[in-house]
């Protein structure tokens, strides 16, 4: 039996795991968005966060990190999920599809974004920032499930709340990034710092400003993520079912 983690953005899981809010919000770290909800699947001890809060309640900068990766941390999981709704900039990245991102540039400022502390400094290797063993049995599940995800591509994390400009968005496809999120940092590295292994599922619900000839449209977004959801939780059913921990 393993404990995981599974952050959950904009929108609901689509799956009863028989989810029972556990404990309270209180860390080290301050409050947490909210209180864990364990589910079971399986052999395993689902343990899922809002990352927003519920109802959803904190903008993107506003989101405590470090409380949502401690709370996860004490509650023993030794892996986390994070999902996350993304705007396409490559190619692949349309609207609706599932990827799997591979790397980071992060474009956010003035966020909490380390554990260090004056007497305990932390230098950590973050070249490859998500799980290589997660990403691997993800896409193991996409194969399994009939899900398409796309193994790959660079996720540009913006400070938010508002979208990008056009121009933003140029020079982020100039850099390399595949997609556009507010969320994935400090998140990532934070999980880093507390020996979490993570890997992101990203959703695209948009194109990202002035990639598409029209304005981006806020209910668009809504029912793409509620679209994808049902393949994420598709993908996450076999993802769980065959997810072997870590010992
Ligand atoms: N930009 C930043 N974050 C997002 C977007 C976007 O276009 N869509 C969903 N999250």
């Amino acid at each position: 039996m393993a404990r995981i983690g599974l952050i959950v953005g904009s929108g609901a899981l689509n799956r009863d795991l028989g989810w029972q809010t556990t404990g309270g919000r209180e860390t080290v770290f301050g409050e947490a968005a909210a209180p864990l909800e364990r589910g079971r699947a399986g052999a395993h001890e689902i343990f899922a966060l809002a990352r927003h809060g519920r109802p959803h309640r904190y903008a993107p900068h506003a989101v405590n990190y470090r409380a949502n990766l401690r709370l996860l941390a004490d509650a023993g999981v030794e892996a986390v999920i994070a999902l996350n709704t993304v705007g396409g900039i490559s190619d692949f990245a349309v609207t609706e599809a599932l990827l799997l991102p591979d790397q980071i540039i992060d474009y956010t400022w003035g966020r909490a974004l380390t554990f260090s502390a004056e007497d305990d400094v932390r230098h950590i290797d973050f070249s490859e920032p998500y799980d290589a063993r997660l990403r691997a049995g993800l896409l193991a599940a996409g194969q399994g499930a009939g899900v398409d995800l796309h193994d790959g591509g660079v996720m540009g994390v913006t400070q938010g709340p508002r979208l990008e400009t056009a121009a933003e968005i140029q020079r982020m496809a100039r850099d390399g990034c595949a997609m556009v999120g507010m969320t994935a940092m400090p998140e990532a590295v934070l999980a880093r710092e507390l020996g979490l292994p993570l890997a992101c599922v990203a959703m695209v619900v948009n194109p990202a400003a002035g990639l598409a000839t029209r304005v981006i449209d806020l209910e668009e977004i809504r029912q793409a993520s509620i679209n994808a959801m049902v393949r994420v939780a598709g993908l996450l059913d076999v993802f769980f079912e065959s997810y072997v921990g870590l010992d």
